[in-house]
């Protein structure tokens, strides 16, 4: 079932210039339960408006945003409600962090929600407990590494128990070993508890690893949207993106040049590792 459903939607910044191009023209796509959507596109192309629209922030100007079948601009929908259950973690969350410790940083997610003092401080450590970070509960925020604090940040949109979670580049700015940990622990959110996955990214090799579908924007309007593979391999798509394809396609078309098969929707690591192993 479809959990979002975004209705040729269009927003521009400057609402008074007749003449400015719209940030997003004609936006539509939907989003199932549990998936796994990458946003690619270049800079500008309207990744980050976008995103601001999933949770009401930015209002369209024209087309309907569906939030479990309701449409989140109808008067009598509950917008506040929406900001907790489709929760977004702005591009580096952690120059927002602002509380002594970490888990009073946590708690005041949690408490924004209406959960008592009490409650919301056993939620935070059950989150920090679930993200592997627990035992930085009493650490000053600034005191502690990139990839930690990215973690300290997201887990105080997670207290809030959104069904939809969404990334802005989460991956931005860390080191190799922080993005796959970072990764990772998104992964199993997903698997866990069938939380949305929505983000923006750069890195084309991990869309392949992670996401089950993606979206491509160019100029505010929608490429294609589709599977991983599907998207990638498709070079007019990544050509009229302005995308360079990621190393894993590479590879796919270099082995096709030298007259082997491959199989195309097999692109993740493994995968394409295994498949080269047992070229004939
Ligand atoms: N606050 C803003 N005011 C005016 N224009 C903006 C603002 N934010 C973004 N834009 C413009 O909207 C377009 C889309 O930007 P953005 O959504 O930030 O793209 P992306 O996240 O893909 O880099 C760009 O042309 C950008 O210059
Ligand atoms: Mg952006």
């Amino acid at each position: 079932m479809s959990i979002l459903e975004v209705k040729n939607i269009k927003y521009k910044y400057n609402k008074f210039d007749e003449s400015s191009k719209y940030a997003l023209d004609d936006i539509s796509f939907s989003i199932d339960e549990k998936d796994f959507v990458a946003i690619i596109g270049e800079s500008g192309s309207g990744k980050s408006t976008l995103i601001s629209h999933l949770n009401g922030l930015y209002k369209a100007y024209s087309g309907e945003i569906l939030f479990k079948g309701v449409n989140i601009y109808s008067n009598d929908f509950n917008l506040t409600d929406l900001r907790f259950k489709c929760g977004i973690v702005f591009q580096y969350p952690e120059y927002q962090l602002f509380s002594e410790t970490v888990i009073d940083d946590v708690a005041f997610g949690a408490m924004k929600k209406g959960l008592s003092k009490d409650e919301a401080y056993k939620k935070s450590v059950e989150v920090l407990k679930l993200l592997g970070i627990e035992h930085l509960k009493d650490e000053a925020p600034f005191n502690l590494s990139g990839g930690e604090k990215r973690k300290v940040a997201f887990a105080g949109v997670f207290v809030m128990d959104p069904d939809i979670l969404i990334f802005d580049e989460p991956d931005a700015g860390l080191d190799p070993v922080s993005k796959d940990q970072f990764y990772e622990l998104i992964k199993s959110l997903n698997n866990k508890f069938g939380t949305t996955i929505i983000y923006i990214t750069h890195n084309l090799d991990d869309v392949i690893e992670y996401a089950n579908k993606v979206i491509v924007l160019n100029e505010g309007k929608i490429v294609k949207t589709g599977k991983p593979f599907e998207i990638l391999t498709d070079k007019e798509v990544m050509t009229k993106a302005n995308l360079e394809m990621p190393y894993a396609v590479s590879i796919y078309y270099e082995v096709l040049k030298k007259g082997y098969e491959i199989d195309k929707t097999k692109l993740k690591f493994d995968e394409l590792l295994n498949s080269l192993i047992n070229l004939k």
